[in-house]
Order: structure tokens, then sequence, then C-alpha cells
């Protein structure tokens, strides 16, 4: 039947109309990382992160930009906050920086760090936004790497015992806590790519880090669970729907593959099924796993972060680099971001299902979506990116549709409230609902941000009961 509007309510939007389909409490949200936005990252007792020591290496990040300033957010976090209000979100999902906090990865807190992150769960608390803190995002202090990084055991167990610490003084107002985001690009990327922090290209090395991130996950549940009763912890993983590239065996094969290192490599472990065999005979190395690991790396979860950029379609690539899949070159047609990454909503929609359906997940949330492309401010002081309008309403779409098949989606968190630092990219990628000028440090909400706060507005009016 065809849905009348209320007579006090916005007129007809099709898109809108699309996002019914949402739950009532759906989540709406913003999301960011620390390095990516506070700057600061010699103040007040922060030590240095593998990523202030990869940023400096010639050649590995464009234009030689690192995280010394970026979004100055440290300092200008008031007026960060006053933009998610602003936009109307009901979530923030940032991360903390290990060495804020452990200058050194373990021994004495860094009390002004700690302090920082305090202040600002009670500031978003204040603001009626919910806290959602992810305890890593990619800056592992650098004197843990300088003992071995991930693909040491004992940072698991450092991790763990930094997560116990945040617990204990954010615990009584934080309940949603992810542990890690995207192990993923911190294991292969990082580790075997080497296109990442802290640049390593060895893949026995990759395995260990991706064992150890998941141990250190575990760890860290058990001690957010002992500090915080009530908490609802998650980890958030980057995912994605893999397609061959044509029907040949091998390219099926192919995708096979591909999906083994995304998606099964990431899950398996985490829903009690240990580390794919396929993928461990083709890495040629096995996962360091000790009596028990395996049950502490599937500990129950109370919900599961998608990060859902671009679908994958590969190619048979025997010569190439693990998992011998290449990518293949996007359909005529295809819309590409800033990133050269196709645009095919769809992927998500099946994401989704796929995390429903092969793994039983009964709580999903979308905690990264979005796109880069070249803003500039226009002569009329605005920035108009309808291409990024267009991606956030297509892949919004998408979500209610996997909610149409029965997935249990509760809540979506754009990526990224800010322009920020783009790791190997710099500054030079934008994926902000809000503008910054580095020079400036202006920050100017997008259409996008303009029109994302407007299906916030919407969804929620919608079931709020009319007067
Ligand atoms: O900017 C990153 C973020 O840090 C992790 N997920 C993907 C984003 C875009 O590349």
């Amino acid at each position: 039947m065809p849905h009348t509007p209320h007579p006090d309510r916005p007129a007809a939007d099709p898109v809108a109309e699309r996002l019914r389909a949402l739950p009532e409490d759906f989540v709406w949200g913003a999301a960011t990382s620390a390095y990516q936005i506070e700057g600061a990252v010699a103040e007040d007792g922060r030590g240095p992160s593998i990523w202030d020591t990869f940023s400096r290496l010639p050649g590995r990040v464009a234009g030689g930009d690192t995280g010394d300033v970026a979004c100055d957010h440290y300092h200008r976090w008031r007026e960060d906050l006053g933009l998610l209000r602003e936009l109307g979100v009901g979530a923030y999902r940032f991360s903390l920086a290990w060495p804020r906090v452990l200058p050194h990865g373990d021994g004495p807190v860094n009390e002004p760090g700690l302090a920082f992150y305090d202040r600002l769960t009670d500031a978003l608390l204040e603001a009626g936004i919910t806290p959602w803190p992810t305890l890593y995002h990619w800056d592992l202090p650098q004197a843990l790497q300088d003992r071995g990084g991930w693909p040491h055991r004992d940072t698991a167990e450092h991790f763990a015992a930094y997560a116990a610490l945040v617990a204990d003084r954010l615990g009584d107002r934080v309940t949603h806590w992810a542990t890690l985001n995207e192990p993923l690009c911190s294991a292969w990327i990082g580790h075997y790519e080497g296109r990442m922090a802290p640049g390593s290209t060895d893949m026995a090395a990759a395995v260990r880090a991706a064992f150890h991130l998941h141990l250190g996950h575990g760890l860290a549940v058990q001690a957010l669970r002992a500090a915080v009763p009530g908490a609802r912890i998650g980890i958030v993983n980057n995912l994605t729907h893999c397609e061959p590239g044509s029907d040949s065996d091998a390219d099926v094969a192919a995708a096979r593959r591909a999906d083994g290192h995304t998606n099964r490599w990431w899950m398996d472990p985490l829903h009690g099924r240990g580390y794919p065999e396929d993928m461990v005979r083709l890495y040629g190395t096995e996962p360091p796993v000790r009596a028990d690991d395996l049950e502490t790396v599937a500990a129950p979860l109370d919900w599961l972060g998608l990060n859902y950029y671009f679908r994958s379609v590969t190619h048979d690539d025997p010569r190439g680099p693990l998992p011998h899949a290449r990518p293949a070159a996007p359909p005529a047609g295809a819309r590409l971001t800033g990133m050269d990454w196709e645009v095919h909503a769809e992927g998500l929609t099946r994401t989704l299902l796929r995390m429903t359906e092969d793994y039983g997940a009964r709580r999903i949330l979308v905690t990264e979506n979005g796109a880069a492309y070249p803003d500039t401010v226009g002569p009329d002081g605005q920035v108009h990116d309808p291409e990024r309008t267009r991606y956030l309403e297509e892949h919004l779409a998408a979500c209610a549709r996997a909610v149409e098949r029965g997935v249990p989606l509760a809540g979506y968190f754009a990526w990224s409230l800010l322009d920020n630092f783009e790791w190997a990219y710099g500054y030079a990628q934008r994926f902000g609902l809000v503008h910054v000028d580095y020079a400036t440090q202006r920050r100017t909400v997008k259409s996008s941000g303009r029109r994302y706060a407007d299906l916030v507005r919407t969804h929620r009016a919608r079931h709020r009961p009319a007067a």
C-alpha cells in the first residue's frame, strides 16, 4: 500500500521512503579514527605510534604527509562535537590512540591522554550522542613494534591490559565497545603488502600478526566483560562480496581465494571454526595457535561491525601476490570514487546477507561506509558533492534492502565525519561529510552531510509518534 505522508512531515522523498524499512531504534552515526584526525602527536605525553614512524619513511605516504596535525581534533574536538550535533547523529564512533594512553604500550598510564577521552565521552553524553569507541585503529605504540609488534604474542596480551585500563576508566559511561578496526589491513596490508605501517612484506609475519590480532581481540573481550557489566562488545571487519571476473574455473577458484583472504580468514575463527584450511595451505604457514586460544578468539560477541566500500571481482593470477587473485578492471560504465573504487551498493546488501546467513549474525552495524571525491569549497562558500550524496543514498537503500531480506541491521556510521589523513594517500583523498581546509582548519559541512542529516531527521520523525 502506498505510504501517505503525515501532513506535518516532509514531502515524499523516495530515498527517505526506502529507509522506512530500517528499524525504529536504528543507530545513526558518523565515524573517525584517532591518528587520522587528532594531530598533537607529541603533546601531553603521547608516545609515537607505528604510523608516526611509517609516515616519515620516504615515499610511503603521498606528498610526504603525516598525522602530525591532521584535523587538529585534539584541540578542536568541541567544534567537531558541534558538527556531530549539526548532523543530528545519535552515535559517534571514534578510536582511542593506544600510545596516547600508554606511551610505551604497557607500563604507566599517561593521565592527560586518558583524560582527553574521558572529557570527550562526557561531552558526547551531555550532547545526547552515544560514544562507540574502538580500542585499536592501527596506531600501535612504536615501543611495542620495537619489541616485535603484532607478530609477537606479547602484543596481544598488552592489548588486553590496555583494554582493561580504558574500560576501568570509561566503563561507567561507555556501553558499546569495538576491539579492533579492520585487522585485515593491520595484518595483510601492514605486514605482507607493506603499504601500511609497519610496512613489512613477509607473509609468515603477516599470518602471525593476524592471529595475534584475533587473540588480542578475544583477550580484550574478556577484559571488557570483566570490567564493564552490561558491555556490548563487537569487532569491526572490512568484508566484501567476492565475485569471479569470468565463469572460468580458474577465476571461480580465484574468487574463492579472495573470499578466504578477505572474509573467511577473519570471520571463521570468530565463529569457532578455526582458520580456513585452504588458506593456511595457500599461505604455507600455520598461525601459532596454543591450547584454548581458538576458544578465546571465538568469545561470544554482541554485535558485528562491517566496513564496506566496494565489491571484489578477481581473475586468477598464479604469479601475482597472495592470494593469487588480481582485481578485474571495473565493468564499462562503472562509477569510480576518487580512490578508483567501484561504486557497487548491491555488494553491501550481499555482504550483510552473507554475515547473516553464513555466520548467523544476530546484530550487525555498518561501522564504516563512504566515498572519497576531490571536493573543493566553491565561490559560494559551500561544498557541493553530489556523487557522495548519491553514494550515501544508494548504500543506505542497500541497507534497507538487506533489512527487508531479514538482516538484523541495527545501525550505520558514515565514514567519515571529517576529511582526514587517509593513510598512504595522505590528505589527497577526502572522505568527510565535512570538508576540512587543512591550511586554516576551517570546517564546512558538505551538501552530502546536509543530506545525511536530512535522512536521519526524516527517519527519526517517521518513528516519533504523531502529536
Ligand atoms: O580511512 C579508512 C579507515 O581508516 C578504515 N576503513 C577504510 C577507510 C577508507 O579507506
